[in-house]
């Protein structure tokens, strides 16, 4: 009864093995152990080499594999033997001659130290094959793509602390490829003086915020310039898992930023120096406009007024002359005096309260805009340049608003506090649309806007279509002091 039990168990079992056999998914084969002969084999097996069964079944092992492979088959035979097992990537061949790539994985089974039979296990691996050579090729691409680009991707295991940078991120950081990395690796690389930024810039974008820094590194003693983004990713309870980044050397795009930063500044100095040059000019030729040409014309009026006197007396005729003379000469007083009035008024020397205030009452009276002044302190402290520059730019203004801004009422306010001078000009006007005009080249507003930057200020206009104009500027009242 028992006796039967077992045959009956054993032959269910071996039914069962039976079964796996002839249906598995990969070729199987069992060798003898001395003559390498094929024994036995699994449909799969012979399907895969384009064989019926019966063709292959006592045929030597060597059959099956490619000619370039059966060179080394023997020794690998061997190993196996030794071993016990042994898995490897061979090639081999279908009856219709075509060759294709294949994993073994093989056990030599034993009896008393004599290999019995070896059992092989085959797998085409053809689509693998396939897959990873797309693979390396795609990386391949994406390693000559980083190295075009300069841009390295970076990937950072925040839990276990493990960073992993792409072939162009060591070359950028100077590192040999495959050397382990941590955050700390990373941070070592940056530039002493940069190193707590980043990491405050770290710190911050793991509490949540947005990692996007430029910063300095040193590689193999050079320092660079790179721009890291990361983006973090959180598991779906939100905890934080890992980080995601690019690192971008931008050296170059710094060293052309720094030298166009660098023209721009002489440019502008280039502009302040024409400036001063021209103010200084406008200032003489108003003074000997007015000294000279003037006394020269007052002395004209009076020899005048001394003929009509001395000769006038029976000349009706004479005395006439001498008065459309005297007339002629005032004129021309009045137009010396303008003219060297609108170069350069006087004005100014009595400081910024007193020349807005000159400048104002003549706005109003020519275009009958009403204005209000607000000066504070009414005497400040400051220098002729700073005075002139916010002069000039109160002057402009004032010429916008009688042009364009067809405004009811301006107010001005000037106020020179804790070392830094501020003016408001505001109108009521029609205003204007910045954009718009940011499209054309006109040379007023960026007046503006280069004069206060000469002084290390900054400007700024409120202003939108309907709603009134106002310019704000603020600029330091001695240099080396921010605004
Ligand atoms: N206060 C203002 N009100 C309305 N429009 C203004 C005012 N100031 C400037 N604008 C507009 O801005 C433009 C640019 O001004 P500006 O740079 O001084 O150049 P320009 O006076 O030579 O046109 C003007 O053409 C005008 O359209
Ligand atoms: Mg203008």
């Amino acid at each position: 009864m028992l006796f039967r039990t077992i045959r009956e168990e054993n032959a269910s079992a071996i039914a069962k093995w039976q079964h796996f056999f002839d249906h598995a998914k990969w070729g199987m084969i069992v060798c003898d152990g001395t003559t390498n002969t094929i024994e036995l084999m699994n449909p799969e097996f012979a399907r895969m080499h384009g064989y019926r069964v019966e063709e292959l079944t006592g045929r030597p092992l060597a059959y099956v594999f490619s000619e370039a492979c059966k060179a080394g088959l023997q020794e690998t035979l061997q190993l196996l033997r030794e071993q016990g097992h042994h898995v490897w990537e061979s090639w081999h061949v279908r009856k219709d001659g075509s060759e294709f790539p294949v994993q073994i994985d093989a056990t030599a089974v034993t009896d008393q130290g004599e290999v019995v039979y070896q059992v092989f296990s085959v797998q085409d691996i053809t689509a693998r094959r396939r897959d990873e050579d797309s693979l390396r090729e795609s990386e391949a691409r994406l390693a000559r793509a980083q190295a075009q680009g300069k841009l390295g991707s970076w990937l950072l295991d925040i839990r276990n602390d493990i960073l992993e940078w792409s072939a162009e991120c060591y070359r950028i950081c100077g590192l040999s490829p495959g050397s382990p990395l941590n955050y700390q690796a990373f941070l070592d690389c940056v530039h002493l003086d940069d190193r707590e930024c980043v990491d405050l810039a770290w710190r911050a974008a793991v509490a949540g915020g947005n990692y996007d820094v430029q910063h300095r590194i040193v590689a193999h003693g050079r320092v660079k310039w790179v721009r890291q983004r990361a983006e973090l990713e959180y598991s779906s309870e939100g905890y934080l898992l890992r980080a995601l980044g690019t690192t971008q050397d931008i050296t170059e795009l710094k060293q052309h930023e720094a030298a166009l930063l660098k023209s721009q500044q002489s440019l502008r100095e280039l502009a302040a120096n024409h400036e001063k040059v021209r103010e200084a000019e406008r200032t003489s030729v108003a003074r000997e406009i007015h000294d000279e040409l003037g006394q020269y014309l007052t002395a004209l009026r009076m020899d005048a007024a001394m003929i009509g006197i001395r000769f006038g007396e029976d000349n009706p005729e004479l005395t006439r002359l001498v008065a459309s003379m005297k007339h002629t000469i005032d004129t021309t007083i009045g137009v010396v005096r303008n003219l060297a009035t609108s170069l350069r008024p006087g004005a100014l020397d009595m400081g910024l309260g007193s020349a807005a205030e000159w400048l104002l009452i003549g706005f109003q009276e020519r275009t009958r805009i009403r204005c209000q002044l607000q000066v504070l302190p009414e005497e400040m402290n400051l220098d002729e340049e700073r005075t002139t520059a916010a002069f000039r730019i109160l002057q402009e203004s004032l010429t916008n608003i009688a042009r364009y801004a067809c405004a009811s009422e301006v107010s001005v306010r000037i106020e020179q506090a804790d070392n830094i001078l501020t003016m408001e000009i505001r109108d009521n006007g029609t205003g204007f649309d910045p954009a718009e005009v940011g499209r054309r080249k006109t040379f007023g507003l960026m007046g503006i806007r280069e004069r206060v930057l000469q002084f290390g200020g900054e400007s700024r206009i409120d202003t939108a279509l309907g709603a009134g104009t106002c310019v704000h500027i603020r600029m330091p009242c001695t240099s080396g002091v921010a605004a």
